[in-house]
């Protein structure tokens, strides 16, 4: 298992003082501090596994920022940066400036573009989410710029379900060759391009699951920390060997996150 190093934010200034996807009521608060502990455990986890937590520092404006994986697409030392909706935009500056301070070089778009929550890396493939047209119909065109800034294979696919705005609600990474996905939530061409991967085997989540932020979920390939609330999957997953770690991420959901939104994928200092 080779260990991560994974950008994180302190839940300091969460909350939901915007509505910008079915989940959030600006009238259904998380608690802060119930937040922060949620998201303790998971630092603790992440570290006693070995990994490696890096931390940009929470912004008071920004009480999204915890959401770490909306800010770029990473590969090398290549940063294509997310272009969140307005609520988000004062992110924007803050995480610019962290990656250009930590090395990276940055790529920034004029579409729409959730991040990392949006494009998941599959080996050296990138599968990248795009919702219902009529609301976004602009994100193919950032598929594009994202094939040719990284050089690599896109595979497009289109949720159908406004409470799965991002692709890593539907769509888990296992490990290169593995990865969960909720049929139910994507169109059917999608579910096809998905069953037709060459050496990726396809595991289905139900909707149940999904809708517990199941596929939410971080792995190193061998530790898999997961929503407390997909029981499926968690059973699945343990049937193969994985070493399951549920994980309390309530207060997180009452935003619509869920554990890997928490957390992006950084390489190895060393290794760009
Ligand atoms: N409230 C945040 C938003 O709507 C949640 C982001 C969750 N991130 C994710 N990668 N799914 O933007």
């Amino acid at each position: 298992m080779q260990p991560k190093r994974i950008l994180m934010c302190k839940a300091e200034h969460f909350g939901v003082n915007f509505e910008i996807n079915p989940w959030m009521h600006k009238d259904n608060q998380p608690s802060r501090e119930k937040a922060l502990e949620q998201q303790d455990d998971i630092i603790k986890t992440l570290q006693d596994l070995g990994h490696q937590i890096v931390f940009i520092a929470p912004e008071p404006e920004c009480p999204d920022m915890c959401f770490t994986a909306n800010s770029a697409v990473v590969r090398g030392d290549l940063a294509f940066l997310g272009n969140l909706p307005t609520e988000r935009q004062p992110e924007h500056p803050h995480y610019e400036q962290w990656f250009t301070s930590h090395g990276f070089s940055v790529h920034t778009t004029k579409y729409r573009f959730g991040g990392g929550g949006d494009a998941l890396w599959v080996g050296d493939l990138l599968i990248a989410g795009y919702g219902p047209a009529t609301r976004r119909a602009t994100d193919l065109e950032v598929h594009k710029e994202l094939r040719d800034v990284f050089g690599v294979k896109i595979v497009s696919v289109q949720t159908t379900d406004e409470r799965f705005y991002d692709l890593d609600m539907a769509i888990a990474v296992i490990n290169p060759n593995l990865i969960a996905y909720c049929k139910e939530v994507l169109d059917q061409e999608s579910v096809m391009k998905i069953q037709v991967l060459d050496n990726v085997e396809a595991i289905e989540v139900s909707l149940e699951d999904a809708l517990g932020f199941g596929c939410n979920l971080i792995s190193d390939g061998k530790n898999i920390l997961i929503s407390d609330r997909a029981p499926g999957l968690i059973g699945e997953l343990r049937n193969r060997g994985f070493n399951v770690l549920p994980h309390s991420i309530g207060q997180f959901m009452l935003s619509g996150g869920g554990i890997r939104c928490l957390g992006l994928d950084l390489p190895h200092e060393g290794s760009r």
